[in-house]
């Protein structure tokens, strides 16, 4: 999908939520949503592309924002955590992950929500090993793998029946 804003002048330009926002050239997308932008839900971790934290929806995949450069960005739709609730896979999402008090500090949260976001898209009933694979690359330091699998497994039982 390639439905954002384009580069007129030399420097890129993307959507960001529904936005037409101007990047600099080398400053890591990360640094934009949070410090320019106000978009405080993704988070830092590692800064590494190691952690998760920083998982956004870039053209409706799931990407990590800690080392990408505006430059790479130019034309692209990014959508940040904040814009999940108003979807149907988001709300149910925020919903499960309640539901089941799928997290401690909550940290690792968001981006986690974002991979199972891009999965849920495309996949309606996930095996627990297919979530697994999806979400290996986040990182829990309070250990609470299990409830966050529920979460996303119950999100995605909400969605299967009518009317939910
Ligand atoms: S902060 Fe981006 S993966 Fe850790
Ligand atoms: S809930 Fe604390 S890092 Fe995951």
């Amino acid at each position: 999908m390639t439905d954002g804003s384009h580069a007129t002048d030399g420097q890129p330009r993307c959507r960001i939520n529904d936005s037409d926002v101007a990047l600099e050239a080398d400053e890591p997308l990360l640094f934009t949503l949070r410090n320019r932008l106000g978009l405080t839900a993704v988070r830092f971790g590692c800064g590494l592309e190691q952690c998760g934290a920083c998982m956004v929806l870039i053209d409706g995949e799931a990407r990590h924002s800690c080392a990408l450069p505006a430059s790479a960005l130019d034309g692209r739709t990014v959508v940040t955590p904040e814009a999940i609730a108003g979807d149907p896979i988001g709300a149910a999402l925020l919903s499960a992950f309640e539901l089941e008090q799928a997290g401690q500090c909550g940290y690792c949260l968001a981006g986690i929500m974002m991979s199972a976001f891009a999965l849920l898209t495309r996949e309606i009933n996930p095996s627990r090993a297919r979530i697994i694979e999806v979400l290996d690359g986040h990182l829990c330091r309070c250990g609470a793998h299990i409830p966050i699998l529920r979460a996303v497994e119950r999100a995605a039982g909400m969605l299967g029946k009518p009317g939910a």
